[in-house]
């Protein structure tokens, strides 16, 4: 089988952390080799740069730029390679968190992400996305329960609102890529279903060779 390339994604407190390792295990169990990692992050560079990225005010641009940088090395260093050898790489956010929080949360123009993209992706998309959608009130308690916030998460209410309802549009543009989860219910039936969705989504891959 061709590696099969998973993205999870949903604004800050949606809840994608508590799934993420029963996933590994899930495809491990069903005897993949599996490559977790995360955006921004997962080589060096890129986890430098996230570093700055969550810490440092800088202006949109650079923001976007930056974000695309540690995608770029990313990509050549983990995910393509990973993919070429049959694996399954999981990451915890890709390119949908750029369209969200630059373009959705800071009003960055779509055009200009989808050039970057273009640019440094080329024809590299996920195999699927799984969305942890939940409603802001309880994403925000969440957050507000956790550890110090960064700079992302220190954004205000309307910001994450604009942020979700990017996510939602992605959803719409490209409803066969995506899979929304409803992160309020009960944290078991989650589990159940992304099994139930991994599994069938990895039989259809096997079969497409
Ligand atoms: P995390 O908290 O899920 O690890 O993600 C780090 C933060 O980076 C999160 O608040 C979302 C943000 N982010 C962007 O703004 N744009 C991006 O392209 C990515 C990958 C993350």
């Amino acid at each position: 089988m061709k590696g099969f390339f998973l993205t999870l994604e949903g604004v800050d407190g949606a809840g994608k952390s508590s799934h993420i390792g029963h996933l590994r295990e899930l495809c491990e169990s069903l005897g993949h080799e599996v490559v977790m990692t995360r955006e921004p992050g997962g080589t060096p560079i890129s986890e430098a740069l996230r570093a700055m990225l969550l810490k440092e005010s800088m202006h949109m641009e650079t923001e976007t730029l930056l974000m695309f940088a540690a995608r770029q090395e990313h990509i050549l260093s983990v995910i393509a390679p990973a993919l070429a050898s049959g694996k399954i790489v999981i990451s915890d956010r890709f390119t949908d968190a750029t369209y969200a929080y630059q373009g959705g949360g800071r009003h960055f123009p779509a055009e200009r992400i989808q050039i970057l993209e273009n640019w440094v992706q080329q024809q590299l998309q996920p195999d699927l996305t799984i969305l942890f959608d939940v409603p802001l009130e309880v994403a925000r308690e969440r957050l507000e329960k956790s550890r110090e916030q960064d700079r992302f998460e220190r954004e205000g209410s309307a910001f994450f609102e604009r942020v979700r309802a990017a996510y939602h549009a992605r959803v719409s543009a490209d409803p066969g890529r995506f899979y929304t989860v409803d992160s309020s219910r009960p944290k078991a039936d989650i589990t159940q279903q992304l099994q139930d969705l991994v599994k069938t989504r990895l039989a259809q891959h096997a079969a497409q060779g």
